[in-house]
């Protein structure tokens, strides 16, 4: 890649994903160990959600004649106070990974990289989805205040989510 600066910034959102999968799989295994596996189950999905978006930047750079980088990923935290707590550090942690793919933005921009601000364009969309579908489940848990028979409902919905790998024409989309 001739752009080392983008390079650069391409290789740490690579790694920004792989820790969000690590995080939303450290999630799963806290609700694993809970009893719920629905939230179990919703956590791997988004776990796999995030190595693919890793691996959309890694095959990207490699297709722009770039080197990708490989670099440690940080441990994530392990444990929670509440099911509550957990999908609030999902809202949280997706709101700081809009923003980063937004700087990111600002510096094809800023670049004048136009393929790059084309192939970013996809996480916009994808972080407005990401953001929304967690909103969703955190008021949910909000309007049943985190425990009962309310708990179970939400924990049998969680567990029909399924991995859908991001496709071509979703990635162009
Ligand atoms: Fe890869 Fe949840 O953003």
């Amino acid at each position: 890649m001739s752009n080392k600066v983008l390079e650069k910034a391409l290789n740490e959102q690579l790694n920004a994903e792989m820790y969000s999968s690590y995080l939303y799989l450290s999630m799963s295994a806290y609700f694993s160990d809970a009893g719920l596996s629905g939230f179990a189950n919703w956590m791997r999905v988004q776990a796999q959600e995030e190595l693919a978006h890793a691996m959309m930047f890694y095959d990207y750079i490699i297709e722009r004649g770039g080197r990708v980088v490989l670099t440690q990923v940080e441990g994530p935290q392990t444990e929670w106070e509440s099911p509550l707590a957990a999908v609030e550090d999902v809202l949280t942690h997706e709101k700081k990974v809009t923003s980063m793919i937004n700087n990111l933005v600002d510096l094809a921009i800023e670049q004048k990289d136009h393929a790059t601000n084309i192939f970013l364009q996809w996480f916009v969309s994808e972080q407005v989805e990401e953001e929304d579908s967690v909103n969703d489940v955190l008021n949910k848990l909000k309007l049943i205040g985190g425990e009962g028979n309310g708990m179970f409902i939400i924990d049998k919905d969680l567990a029909l989510r399924v991995f859908t790998p991001p496709t071509q024409s979703s990635q162009n989309a």
